[in-house]
């Protein structure tokens, strides 16, 4: 099977371009599903039913969030209609949605979706490394599901990448998104699992981590913030990465991916 997964969509700019590309990716690369982050999709701050369908109307087969999946209040409600969209699996029991879902693709196989978020440096959740484990136990690779796909939402690149080698062997990829830049440590595990420590943001670069960079910068400069953080509007980069499956779930290619905007293309 071949995989894409498109990093944490950020803002009008982020969700440009990921509409434009998309449809046409898919096609070109005869991609066989598609995971997009979608936590900063609406202003910066959470995704709201309308960015949502939009997303599935132009390929996204599941949506992943994170630390914002519920800036935009409406989700609550949306997501407990909608079973492509993913929130992380170890927020607190009784979170309206799922952390995880048993997706079907375009050729038919059964892909399943997962969103973690990590503990270092974030909110203090339920422990990650059990969750998976249950998730994981719940629907093997190869047997329940032909595909598996981990977001894992968090800062720290060792939580990260202890989290990928924690889940070698037992899904398709783990991918790290949060951070909103694209590291270059993409490679296949020893045990058969895709890996990259953050997919990086589809947003503009030309910002800090997506937002206009006059108000980061007066919070860093002086410590009183005297505005709100609005998404920077400029070209943005499609950013993620493609990974190809063998029989039996386990990956044989990974390549990183960007188009447009101001980072050097893949
Ligand atoms: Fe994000
Ligand atoms: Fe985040």
């Amino acid at each position: 099977m071949r995989l894409l997964f498109v990093g944490d969509v950020v803002g009008r700019s982020g969700r440009n371009v990921l509409l434009e590309q998309l449809p046409a990716l898919r096609a070109r690369w005869r991609i066989d599903f598609v995971v997009v982050n979608g936590e900063n999709a609406a202003g910066g701050f959470g995704i709201t039913e309308a960015i949502a369908e939009e997303f599935i109307d132009a390929g996204a087969d599941a949506i992943t969030l994170g630390n914002h999946a519920f800036d935009q209040r409406e989700a609550l409600v949306y997501i407990e209609r909608q079973p492509r969209l993913i929130r992380p699996a170890n927020f607190p029991r009784g979170t309206p949605g799922r952390g995880a879902n048993l997706i079907e693709a375009s050729n038919g196989a059964k892909v399943l979706v997962v969103n973690m978020m990590g503990r270092v440096f974030m909110d203090a959740l339920d422990d990650p490394f059990a969750r998976i484990d249950e998730e994981l136990s719940a629907c093997p690779l190869g047997q329940a599901c032909d595909a598996a796909i981990v977001d894992f939402h968090a800062e720290a690149t060792s939580e990260k990448q202890a989290f990928g080698h924690f889940v070698d062997g037992r899904a398709s990829l783990v991918v790290g998104t949060h951070t909103h830049t694209p590291s270059a440590d993409h490679r296949i595990l020893a045990g058969g699992t895709a890996f990259m420590s953050d997919a990086g943001m589809t947003g503009d670069y030309d910002s800090v981590i997506g937002m206009d960079r006059e108000e980061p910068l007066r919070r860093f400069i002086r410590r009183l913030p005297s505005g709100r953080f609005e998404p920077a509007l400029g070209a943005a980069t499609l950013s993620g990465l493609a990974v190809e499956t063998a029989e039996g779930g386990l990956a044989v290619k990974v390549a990183p991916v960007r188009i447009g905007g101001r980072l050097a293309p893949a």
